[in-house]
């Protein structure tokens, strides 16, 4: 098949590096980036570090309101197609990007392959929550990563092609992991040192990255939020998507936050070292919470659901309200039980193989 692979955001590109390498194999892929994610630590290092095809088309649409970059997209989007031809066009999750590509390729009647088909937070004013809703309903084969998630899809009437593979960035991650435990312990101690100058032993830190609109594009709650970071018993790397950027710049004049480490966001294989011996990691990352606890790193999830119902089992993952003082208490007081969870509802690695044959038959 001639596939059209749309990618625009961080998350899109680390399951893209997973799926194409698979895709290639028994399919013709051309790689479309809206460009909804341009720095060079939001894009580029993505695609050096992971060896991801580069894409063939870039549509440079940047930010907007969601209305303005969903609708530039579409435009582009919709050009490609009708000059490509393809005979499948394939999206990724839940961002903007995957809702333009869904309603173009739906429009123009172009089989659609929807990869994480099926997760539901059941809080329909997330942007996320509507982009899966629009993707999975128009969707031919659709992708999930649990068997909950199919069940979801069957509970709204979609049942036919859909096909419970596991999941893609746990193949992903499988993929990174190896990488990483190959690479010497003292190039990402020495990294560890310059984040977070005398931190002692290379585990004694907890993890952070922010950047859904509830939580950060209202000062007070950044503030509540870092404020309750200040409180904790070990330092704080916090990786800062440019979302977030503008809220710390304003409250670091206000004050000296000396247990936070603000970092620019990380490379992917940085983020997987740095995520596996945190102490815990504290996110409002769909894409995070789920990879910490692959690795069995409890998290403080602040959302006010989670499409990845499964990482709650045995309280690996617990939400929180953006409140300091909440999330504080739950990084120090929450038991987990560490036999009341698996980790092989999302599948064992092999997901992107498992697609790939499906849209060869
Ligand atoms: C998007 C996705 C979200 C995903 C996240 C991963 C939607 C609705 N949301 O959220 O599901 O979890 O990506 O990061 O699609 N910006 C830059 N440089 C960049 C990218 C963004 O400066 O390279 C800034 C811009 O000011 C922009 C803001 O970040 O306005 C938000 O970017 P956007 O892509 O709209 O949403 P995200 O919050 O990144």
């Amino acid at each position: 098949m001639k596939i059209v692979t749309i990618v625009g955001a961080r998350p899109q590109f680390i399951k893209a590096a997973a799926l194409s390498r698979e895709l290639r194999k028994l399919h013709d892929e051309v790689i479309l980036h809206t460009g909804q994610h341009y720095d060079n630590n939001m894009s580029d290092v993505f695609f050096l570090e992971l060896e991801i095809p580069i894409p063939k088309y870039n549509l440079g649409v940047g930010s907007g309101t969601h209305a303005r970059q969903t609708a530039e997209m579409m435009i582009g989007i919709e050009d490609v197609i009708l000059k490509e031809k393809p005979d499948a066009l394939l999206i990724y999750g839940d961002t903007n990007s995957t809702l333009a590509g869904a309603i173009v390729a739906g429009k123009l009647d172009i089989p659609i392959a929807h990869i994480e088909a099926g997760a539901r937070t059941f809080v329909k004013d997330m942007p996320e929550e509507q982009n899966r809703i629009v993707a999975d309903h128009l969707a031919k084969w659709n992708f999930t990563a649990s068997e909950e998630h199919k069940e979801y899809l069957a509970a709204e009437g979609v049942t036919e092609n859909v096909y419970n593979v596991g999941d893609v960035m746990c193949d992903g991650l499988l993929h990174a992991l190896k990488k990483v435990k190959s690479t010497d312990k003292n190039i990402y101690a020495k990294k560890l040192d310059y984040y977070i100058p005398n931190c002692g032993t290379i585990d004694d830190y907890y993890l952070s990255t922010l950047h859904r609109p509830e939580n950060v594009d209202d000062i007070k709650k950044v503030k509540s939020i870092i404020d309750g970071f200040e409180k904790l018993d070990a330092p704080v790397l916090f990786a800062v998507h440019p979302r977030t950027i503008p809220k710390i710049r304003e409250l670091t004049k206000q004050k000296e936050y000396c247990n936070i480490h603000f970092v620019k966001p990380l490379g992917y294989l940085d983020m997987v070292f740095f995520t596996s011996n945190a102490r815990k990691v504290i996110t409002d990352s769909g894409g995070l919470h789920k990879e910490a606890f692959l690795m069995r790193v409890p998290s403080v999830v602040v959302l006010r659901s989670t499409g990845w119902r499964e990482t709650l089992d045995g309280n690996c993952n617990v939400l929180a309200r953006p409140d300091g003082d909440e999330i504080v208490d739950k990084v120090f007081n929450t038991k987990i039980n560490y036999l009341k969870y698996s980790i092989m509802h999302y599948g064992d690695g092999t997901a992107s193989k498992k697609i790939s044959n499906i849209l060869w038959q």
